[in-house]
C-alpha cells in the first residue's frame, strides 16, 4: 500500500483529497460525513463578512444542472462534461455561530480529518475580526477565500472581485492568526500567478488554486435568466484543463504548497493535479454528484495505481509532468510525414470525418472513406471525430 499522506506547515493529512467549501460542507455534520466518507480533509463552507451577510440566505431552487440527465445511461453512467451553475454564496452562519460549528466540527471528526475554516471579508477590519475569532476555535487549518466567483455582484470589494487585494489581505490575517493558513485565489484575475506569488511573500502557507468561473443563461422562451434571475457560479468537470492550467503555472514559480481543484470528477484528475505540482486536491461538484463515499473510493484506486506503477507514496509523482510541459514557443511546428489514413474495414461511411475536413482531403466511395494525402494537412480532426476508430493519424 502506497502512502497516500501529506504533511504541509506542520499538519498531516492522510491522504490528499479535500472536500471542496461547498454544501457537503455547510456545517459540522456534513463534515464529520465527508470525513468518515473517506476525504482527509474538508473545508467549511465559507463565513461571510457582515457586509456580504445577503449571502447567507440563497434562493430556491439554486442548482441548475446542463447537460447532465440527458446523457445516455444516465444514471447508471454520468458524464464527464456538464455544467453545475448555482448561486448558494457562504455559511447560513454569522461569526458566533460560525465558531461554534467549526468547534463541533473539530470535536466530531478528532484525528481522523483537517478541518479547515474558510474566512471572507469585504473590509479590512471584517478580516481581522473574523481572524481574530478563528484563532479561538479548534480549526485545524484557515482559508481566506478571495475566490466567490460572484460575490461581488452584490456590490461589495468581495470574493473574486477583490482577488487584487489578496496580497494586503494576507498580509493584515497573517499578523494575526495563529494558525496555517491557505489563500484561495480566482482565476478570474489579470495575472492570477502574480497575485499568488504576491500572497506567498505576504506570509501564506498554501495557495488554494483554481476556482470556479461566474456565469448567467437566458431561456429563449421567456427571455429571461434560467434559475433565480442573476449570475452565479459556473463550472464543472470540463474546466479541469484550465485548473491544471494554473497549478502547473503556480507550481513553476512558488515554494509554498498547492491546494489545487476545479472539475475533479474522478480519481485520475487527482493524480493530474499531483503531476503538475499540487499537494492536495480538492473536490465540491464531484462530491455534490457522487456522495461523499466517492472520497474512499477514489483513495482506493489511487493506492491501486501507485502500487501498480512501482510508487511507494503520491508524493513521488508530485510536479513529475512540469518538465513535459512546452511553452507554446517550444512546440514543433509542421512536422513532415503526417497524414490521416482509413481502415477500411472499421469505416462505416458515416461521413462525419468529411464533413469536418477543412482540407477537402477526405473523399467518401463505396468503399469508405479516403484519404487524399496531397491534400492532407495531418490536422488529426478526422480521427477526433470519427466514431469507429477507422480515421487514424499515423503518418
Ligand atoms: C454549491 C457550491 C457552493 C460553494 N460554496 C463555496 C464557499 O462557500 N466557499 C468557497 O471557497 N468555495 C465555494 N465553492 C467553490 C468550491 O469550493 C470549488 O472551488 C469549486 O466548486 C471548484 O471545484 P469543483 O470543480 O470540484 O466543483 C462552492 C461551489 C459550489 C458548487
Ligand atoms: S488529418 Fe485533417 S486534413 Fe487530413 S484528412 Fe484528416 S481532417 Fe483532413
Ligand atoms: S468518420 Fe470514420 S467511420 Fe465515418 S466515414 Fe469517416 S472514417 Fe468512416
Amino acid at each position: 500500500m502506497a502512502d497516500l499522506g501529506v504533511t504541509i506547515a506542520g499538519v498531516r493529512f492522510k491522504n490528499p483529497i479535500v472536500l471542496g467549501s461547498a454544501t457537503p460542507t455547510m456545517n459540522w455534520q456534513c463534515l464529520k460525513k465527508g470525513i468518515a466518507g473517506g476525504a482527509g480533509a474538508g473545508i467549511l463552507k465559507s463565513l461571510f463578512g457582515d457586509s456580504g451577510k445577503a449571502g447567507r440566505r440563497y434562493p430556491r431552487p439554486r442548482f441548475k444542472l446542463y447537460d447532465y440527465k440527458n446523457y445516455p445511461g444516465y444514471p447508471r453512467k454520468l458524464p464527464r462534461s456538464f455544467t453545475l451553475h448555482s448561486l448558494e454564496d457562504c455559511s447560513g452562519y454569522g461569526y458566533e455561530a460560525y465558531m461554534e460549528d467549526v468547534n463541533r466540527a473539530k470535536e466530531a471528526v478528532q484525528d481522523n480529518g483537517v478541518v479547515m475554516a474558510s474566512l471572507s471579508g469585504a473590509t479590512l477590519e471584517e478580516w481581522e475580526t473574523m481572524c481574530s475569532m478563528v484563532n479561538e476555535t479548534g480549526a485545524d487549518w484557515v482559508e481566506l477565500n478571495l475566490s466567490c466567483p460572484y460575490a461581488a455582484d452584490m456590490g461589495i470589494k468581495m470574493g473574486a472581485g477583490a482577488v487584487d487585494l489578496a496580497p494586503a489581505v494576507t498580509a493584515a490575517c497573517a499578523r494575526i492568526l495563529k494558525k496555517p493558513f491557505s489563500v484561495k485565489i480566482s482565476p478570474q484575475a489579470g495575472d492570477p500567478i502574480a497575485i499568488a506569488k504576491k500572497v506567498e511573500s505576504a506570509g501564506a502557507h498554501a495557495i488554494n488554486l483554481a476556482a470556479r468561473l461566474s456565469g448567467i443563461m437566458i431561456d429563449i422562451d421567456t427571455a429571461r435568466p434560467v434559475g433565480w434571475g442573476s449570475l452565479g457560479g459556473y463550472g464543472g468537470p470540463y474546466l479541469l484543463g484550465y485548473g491544471l492550467k494554473w497549478v502547473s503555472q503556480a507550481a513553476r514559480v512558488l515554494s509554498i504548497p498547492i491546494i489545487a481543484g476545479l472539475g475533479v470528477w474522478e480519481w485520475q484528475d487527482i493524480i493530474r493535479y499531483t503531476m503538475v505540482g499540487a499537494h492536495l486536491v480538492q473536490s465540491a461538484t464531484a462530491i455534490m454528484l457522487q456522495g461523499y463515499s466517492v472520497s474512499s473510493k477514489w483513495a482506493e484506486q489511487i493506492n491501486t495505481w501507485l502500487d501498480q506503477k512501482g510508487y511507494s507514496s503520491i508524493s513521488e509523482i508530485r510536479g513529475i509532468a512540469l518538465e513535459h510541459i512546452k511553452t507554446t514557443a517550444e512546440v514543433e511546428r509542421c512536422p513532415e510525414g503526417v497524414f490521416a489514413r482509413v481502415n477500411e474495414q472499421l469505416c462505416d461511411r458515416c461521413g462525419v470525418c468529411v464533413r469536418s475536413c477543412f482540407y477537402d482531403a477526405i473523399k467518401l466511395t463505396k468503399g469508405g472513406a479516403v484519404v487524399n494525402r496531397d491534400k492532407c494537412d495531418g490536422c488529426g480532426l478526422c480521427a477526433e471525430v470519427c466514431p469507429t476508430g477507422a480515421a487514424v493519424l499515423n503518418g
